[in-house]
Formats: structure tokens, sequence, C-alpha cells
């Protein structure tokens, strides 16, 4: 059972912002203590690269680093050795389509849908423009699911790659991966996953969903910015070049270019990376398992339900996905610009995120190209949900334009 006020001592930007409602965990999430601390000692007390130095410092780093892959191993359910160290999903599946570029031939196709982050449609768009290959799309309901049977329809022969994500950002609709990936392999396809809107909220098994590819950011799930990871199943990571070349990735070079990479997953994590941050996300990790994913899951669900009935009885609210059962509460204000509602909410003293959500061609599924995204987190509380419907049924135009800071 989740204590939510326990979990709310854990998170300094709740004393350090009274008041504050924060709706926007989607984007990214508030950041507990204990991740706070573990970079901030990293920076005070044990700073050094990693794989690079031959003292006790470097040692408890490269410890630190590498140990973090385990935690992540552990969280997904996969080896430490599939475990890619990358900067957020986007670098994620750039890392997968470039990586992949050399096993397509033109006219190859990518099923995707239109319900996608711009992370998981721009790496596909730029192989289309670059090498050919063709984008295509599976239908979804109004409110972005996919159905297993309208999948199955849309495979083909063709299809080499099946790039979709886990839970959608905007609409939060989930995704029946397990199944999809089954179809997929029938066919031979591989299967990428875009897990930055799911990780977060529920517990993850790659190796039971059998994704070939699955990535995610750590700042949407209590850890720092600037970090993510690909999983990617071992047999396929010999088959995957990569991206970025430089330090540590390369076990041996000569004068006349040749190069030895080091084995995955190393050789996808060219220069210094991020160590502070893995180190962080490692800290995210053992916090977020110390309270359960399943109870996370639970908890939201219920804050979430909860939240979707009390905007239902709102006049002046049109909500886009009332019927999915997680993810974010997305709606629009009738006639208002969503940007002006959010200012008016901010205004109350409520963070969300307005617009179009970085998926761009959502509004190809719902109809507009705007929206206002209310995400929760399992630090969000019943009183805020109260505060934020009494608001919500105050947005009008009268009171929404004219909010500056
Ligand atoms: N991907 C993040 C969002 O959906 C930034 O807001």
């Amino acid at each position: 059972m989740i204590d939510v006020e326990k979990i709310r001592n854990d998170f300094p930007m709740f004393a350090n912002n009274p008041g504050l409602i924060y709706f926007d965990s989607a984007a990214t999430s508030l950041k507990p203590q204990c991740v706070i601390d573990a970079v901030t000692r990293f920076y005070t007390h044990h700073t050094s690269n990693v794989h690079r130095g031959d003292y006790d410092i470097a040692a408890l780093n490269d410890r630190l680093y590498d140990g973090c892959r385990k935690k992540v191993a552990g969280f997904i359910n996969c080896d430490p050795e599939e475990v890619i160290y990358t900067h957020n999903i986007s670098h994620s599946l750039n890392q997968v389509s470039l990586g992949l570029a050399h096993t397509l031939k033109q006219g190859d196709v990518v099923l995707t849908s239109m319900a996608e982050h711009a992370s998981d449609l721009l790496p596909w768009f730029a192989l289309a423009r670059d090498h050919g290959i063709r984008i295509e799309y599976v239908p979804t309901d109004s409110q972005a699911n996919i159905s297993v049977s309208d999948f199955e329809k849309a495979m083909h022969e063709g299809v080499r790659i099946v790039a979709l994500a886990h839970v959608t950002n905007v609409l939060g609709s989930v995704n029946p991966i397990k199944e999809i990936a089954e179809i997929a392999h029938r066919y031979g396809a591989i299967v990428v996953v875009d897990g930055a809107q799911a990780v977060p909220h529920m517990k993850v098994d790659v190796k039971d969903l059998d994704v070939d590819f699955y990535g995610f950011s750590a700042h949407k799930m209590c850890g720092p910015g600037g970090v993510g990871v690909l999983y990617g199943k071992k047999q396929l990571l010999n088959d995957l070049v990569p991206v970025f070349e430089g330090g540590d990735m390369n076990a041996r070079f000569n004068k006349d270019g040749e190069v030895i990479y080091k084995n995955p997953p190393v050789r996808f994590e060219a220069g210094t990376p991020n160590i502070e941050g893995i180190i962080g996300m490692g800290a995210a990790i053992d916090y977020l398992m110390s309270i359960g994913m399943d109870e996370i899951e639970a908890y939201e669900k219920q804050l979430r339900a909860y939240f979707v009935e009390k905007m239902k009885q709102l006049d002046n609210i049109e909500l886009l996905n009332p019927d999915n059962a997680s993810g974010p509460i997305t709606f629009n204000a009738k006639g208002v610009f969503a940007q002006d509602a959010a200012g008016y909410l901010a205004s109350q003293n409520i963070a969300v995120r307005s617009g179009n959500h970085c998926a761009k061609i959502l509004h190809e599924i719902t109809g507009t190209d705007q929206s206002i995204r209310a995400s929760l987190y399992f630090y969000n509380t019943k009183e805020e949900v109260d505060r934020f419907v009494k608001a919500a049924a105050e947005i009008s135009l009268e009171n929404a334009v004219g909010i500056f800071f």
C-alpha cells in the first residue's frame, strides 16, 4: 500500500514549492532526495571517470557504473550485457534505427502508429528519407488503442520492423506488446518498443514481452536527466552498428583506420558517459523497487479513475481519453485554446503540459492538434485532484486568456 504522505517527504520539490500541484510527470518526474544525494555524492566524494583510472575512487565508480547495469537488468528482467546506456529515449531509438539501417533494403516497411511521440517516428522517417524504407501505420481507435486483430491485419511479409510505444505519451493507451511481438516474430520482423511512459509506472518484463529492443529514459522515473537505456536481445546486438564512435567503445585501432570494437554493451557507449546520472538512475531504481512497481501501478490507476469520474462531471471539459485505464488525463476546455487554459491552471499553481506533446500526427486520430495533459505519478494525491478539478471547472474564455508570468 502506498503511503503517499510519507512518499511526499522524500521529494524536496514539495517542501520547496508549497501548494504546487505537479501534474506534469509524463514530461519529467520529480526526484527523491536519495537520487539527489547519489548524484551529489559523486561530485563531493568520488568524482572520477570510468573504465580509465587505476586508483581506488575510479574503481569505485567502475563498480557503481557497471553495477547499475545489474540494477536495470533486475528491473526489466534481462541480462546486464543487454543493457546499453544512452542519453534518453530519442537516443535509444536512433541507435536502433541507424544501427539496423544496414540490414534494411529499399521498400522494406517500418510499421508504427500515428499516436507515437516524435522520438519513435523521426528516427524511422530518417530511414525513409535516406534509405527508401516505407512507413505504414496500424489503425487505432479514437483513444489510440491498437487491437490485436487490427495489428495482425496490418502485418505482412514486407514489414521488417515494428516500432510502437508500450504506453502512448498523450492518451496513455497501453499497446498489447506481448501479442504484437508474437505476431511480428511470425513474419520475422524486429520489435522495437518505446517504453518511456511505461517503465516509470508498471512492472516491465522484457523477456516475458519477448521484444527485441526496448528503450526508456531515467528522468521520467525519478532519475536524473540525460540518461536513458536501450535493452537489446543479446543475439541482435552483434548486428547493431554503433551510431557514435570514439573513446572506450573500441578495443584497438591502427593508423589505417581499422577498428576493433569492444563487445556490447560498451561498444555502443562512446565517450565519457553521464556517470553521475547513471549512478542516480541506479538510486532511482532502488527507490522505485523499495515501493514496488505493482503498488505504484495500482495506486495510480485508482487515482486516475477518481480523477476521470470528477472531470466527467464538468460541462466545460471534453476528455480525450476517459476510457483508458492508465496514463495521463488529457482534455480540452470547450472553446478555449489549450495553452490559455494551461496558463489559467498555472495561475492556480498547477503544472500541466499543453499543445501537441511532441505527438504531432496524433491529430489524425483525435481530430485536434492541441490538448491539456495532466499526468500523475505515485506522489500525487486525491486532494490535489480535487483542487485541480475545481480549477478546471473555472476555465473559461474570460479567465483563461492573459495570464502573464
Ligand atoms: N516525452 C515527454 C512528454 O511526453 C517530453 O512530455
